[in-house]
C-alpha cells in the first residue's frame, strides 16, 4: 500500500479502466486517484483519452473493463444520471445551458429528489450558494445575455445546486480571457476549501501549476507519470506528454516584408444581437509578415475576422485583398482571392462532423483541381491529399474515413490547419489558432504560421493568448471595443502598455 492511501481515502478511484472504440483504445488500464478537497490535473496530448476517462467517470460512456470506487464503494453509472446521483458534475467545454431562459431557470431544469423546489425556494437556495461561494449572478438574467465566463459560472452553480461532491473540468480555460481565468481559479479555492475536489483539464501547463495539488499525465491511452504539482515544473511535463523535450524557443525571423496582401479601411460590423462590434477599423496586412491583434475576446475580434471571411456583411467599410477592393460577402469568394481562414469555432464553422477526415481536409475545394477534372471526381488525388495532410500534420485518427466527430479537440483543429494552409494561401487570417492544441501540437502549429510568412504569406493572427502574440507577431495591434487602441513593433512591445490597452486605458 502506499503511504498516502492510509493517510487519506480517496474519493473516487477509477482502477484499470480500459475503453476501445473501434480501432483505438483510448484508455489502456488507466488508474486514477481523486483526493478529498484536491485539485487534480489530468495532462496529456491530443488524443491522449482525458475526456474519454472523464466520460466514463460521468457515465456518459460504458467501460470495458475496469471499476470506480467512491468512498470505497464500487458503483456502476448507466448514464450521467447515476453520476450526479453520486455527486460527480462534469463540466464541459461547450455549455449545455438554455439561452432563452433565466439563470433560475436553468438551475433549476432536470433537478429531482431533494431539490426539486417551488421557484421561490430554489431562489433562496441559489443565492445561499452563490454567496458561499463567491459566485454572484443575478437569477433573473436570460442565459443569452451572460459572457462566456459567466455562462461556466452558471454551470458551475448548477453543479452546486446539485450537491455535486466532484467537479470534472474539461479544458474550462480555453474559452475565458485571462481575468476571467483568475476568477475561476479563485473559485476552485472555494470549492476545495468547502470540501469539494475537482479534476481539472488543460493544456496549459503554467496553470496546471498554478491550480492543481498533483499532476496525473496519459499519453497513448495510458498512464505514464504522476507528480506532486510543487515537485515539478513545465520542461518535465512537457517531456512526460510528448516524450519528447520542446524545442528551443522560437526564432523568429525578421524578412522583407512586400505588399500590402490585405488592407481593411474603416470597418464597421454589427454583431448577431445589432450592436455595433467592429467600429471604423483600420489596418494593413503585408506579405512576409505577422500581425497580431491582441485583446480580450468579446471586443469585436470574432466579428472583424467573420467580416474578412466573407460571413458577415459589414456596414461599412472597405476591404481590399490582393490589391483589389472585395464586394461580396461570399466565403467561396475570399478562398479564391487567397485568404485562408483558420475559424474560431471549429465545430460550428470550420468543420461537418458526420463527414470523414478525408472529405473535411477538401471540403472547399473538392470541385477545384486537382481534385476535380471536367466534373469528375478524382478520388485518387483526394485521397492521396488527404493521407499526405493526415502524415504532415501528425492528425491522429483511425484512417482518412473515419468520421470527424471521433477525434479528439486538438485533432480536430489539425484537420483544419491541414486543408487550409495546404494551397499556399497569400493571406492566413487565423482566430486562437493553438485554442485547446497540446503543447507539442501548439509548437508545431506556431512553427506553420512561421513558415507561412517565410514563404511570403501575410498573417493576421487574432488571439487572446498573449504569449502567442508576443511569440509570432512582428507587428501587435490591440483591440479595445472594436477600435485599434494602439500598435507597436516586436522590439519595442512590452506586455504592460499592451495590457493597458486592452482593458482600454490610453495615455
Ligand atoms: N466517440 C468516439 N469514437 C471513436 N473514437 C473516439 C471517440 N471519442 C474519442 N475517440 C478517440 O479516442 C482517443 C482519445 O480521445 P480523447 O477525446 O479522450 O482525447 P483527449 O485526451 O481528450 O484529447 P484533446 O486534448 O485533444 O481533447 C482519440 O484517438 C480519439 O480519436
Ligand atoms: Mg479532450
Amino acid at each position: 500500500m502506499e503511504g498516502r492511501n492510509l493517510e487519506k481515502q480517496p474519493v473516487i478511484e477509477m482502477l484499470g479502466i480500459t475503453k476501445r472504440f473501434v480501432d483505438v483504445t483510448a484508455n489502456d488500464r488507466v488508474d486514477l486517484s481523486l483526493y478529498p478537497k484536491e485539485i487534480c490535473a489530468l495532462l496529456g496530448e491530443n488524443g491522449a483519452g482525458k475526456t474519454t476517462l472523464m466520460n466514463i467517470l460521468f457515465g456518459y460512456y460504458l467501460l470495458d473493463e475496469g471499476e470506480i470506487l467512491i468512498h470505497g464503494e464500487k458503483v456502476t453509472f448507466g448514464s450521467p444520471k447515476d453520476a450526479i446521483t453520486h455527486g460527480i458534475a462534469m463540466i464541459h467545454q461547450h455549455f449545455t445551458l438554455v439561452p432563452i431562459q433565466t439563470v433560475l431557470e436553468n438551475v433549476m431544469i432536470g433537478v429531482e429528489g431533494k431539490f426539486f423546489l417551488d421557484k421561490k425556494s430554489a431562489r433562496k437556495r441559489l443565492i445561499e450558494i452563490e454567496e458561499r461561494f463567491g459566485l454572484a449572478l443575478g437569477p433573473d438574467l436570460l442565459v443569452w445575455t451572460l459572457s462566456i465566463g459567466e455562462q461556466q459560472k452558471l454551470e458551475i452553480l448548477k453543479a452546486l445546486y446539485r450537491e455535486a461532491e466532484i467537479l470534472i473540468m474539461d479544458e474550462p480555460t480555453a474559452v475565458l480571457a485571462p481575468t476571467e481565468i483568475e476568477e475561476l481559479f479563485k473559485t476552485l479555492r472555494t470549492l476545495v476549501d468547502n470540501g469539494r475536489s475537482v479534476i481539472f483539464i488543460s493544456h496549459k501547463l503554467h496553470e496546471v501549476l498554478e491550480i492543481s495539488n498533483r499532476i496525473v499525465v496519459l499519453r497513448s491511452g495510458k498512464n505514464v507519470a504522476e507528480r506532486k504539482t510543487s515537485e515539478t515544473n513545465i520542461p518535465e511535463l512537457a517531456n512526460l506528454m510528448v516524450g519528447r523535450e520542446l524545442l528551443e524557443r522560437l526564432k523568429r525571423k525578421e524578412i522583407e516584408t512586400g505588399a500590402a496582401v490585405l488592407e481593411v479601411k474603416g470597418l464597421r460590423v454589427r454583431n448577431s444581437r445589432g450592436l455595433i462590434a467592429v467600429d471604423g477599423l483600420d489596418l494593413t496586412l503585408r506579405s512576409g509578415e505577422v500581425v497580431g491583434i491582441a485583446g480580450v475576446s468579446g471586443n469585436g475580434q470574432t466579428e472583424l475576422s467573420e467580416a474578412l471571411f466573407g460571413q458577415i456583411r459589414p456596414e461599412e467599410g472597405i476591404l481590399i485583398l490582393g490589391g483589389e477592393e472585395f464586394p461580396g460577402v461570399k466565403p467561396s469568394e475570399v478562398i479564391r482571392r487567397g485568404m485562408a481562414r483558420i475559424p474560431e469555432d471549429r465545430i460550428g464553422t470550420g468543420l461537418f462532423m458526420d463527414l470523414s477526415v478525408k472529405e473535411n481536409m477538401v471540403l472547399e475545394n473538392h470541385v477545384q483541381e486537382p481534385f476535380s477534372r471536367r466534373g469528375l471526381t478524382n478520388m485518387k488525388e483526394i485521397r492521396s491529399f488527404a493521407s499526405g495532410c493526415i502524415e504532415n500534420f501528425q492528425v491522429k485518427t483511425d484512417g482518412m474515413e473515419a468520421p470527424v466527430k471521433s477525434l479528439s479537440g486538438g485533432n480536430l483543429q489539425k484537420v483544419i490547419l491541414a486543408r487550409e494552409l495546404a494551397g499556399n494561401p497569400k493571406i492566413v487570417v487565423a482566430c486562437q489558432p493553438t485554442r485547446g492544441l497540446d503543447v507539442g501540437a501548439m509548437e508545431y502549429i506556431h512553427q506553420v504560421m512561421l513558415k507561412q510568412k517565410e514563404r511570403g504569406a501575410g498573417v493576421l493572427l487574432i488571439s487572446d493568448d498573449l504569449d502567442e502574440i508576443f511569440l509570432l507577431s512582428d507587428r501587435i495591434l490591440v483591440m479595445y471595443e472594436g477600435k485599434i487602441l494602439g500598435e507597436m513593433n516586436a522590439e519595442e512591445a512590452n506586455r504592460e502598455q499592451i495590457g493597458l490597452w486592452m482593458s482600454g486605458v490610453t495615455s
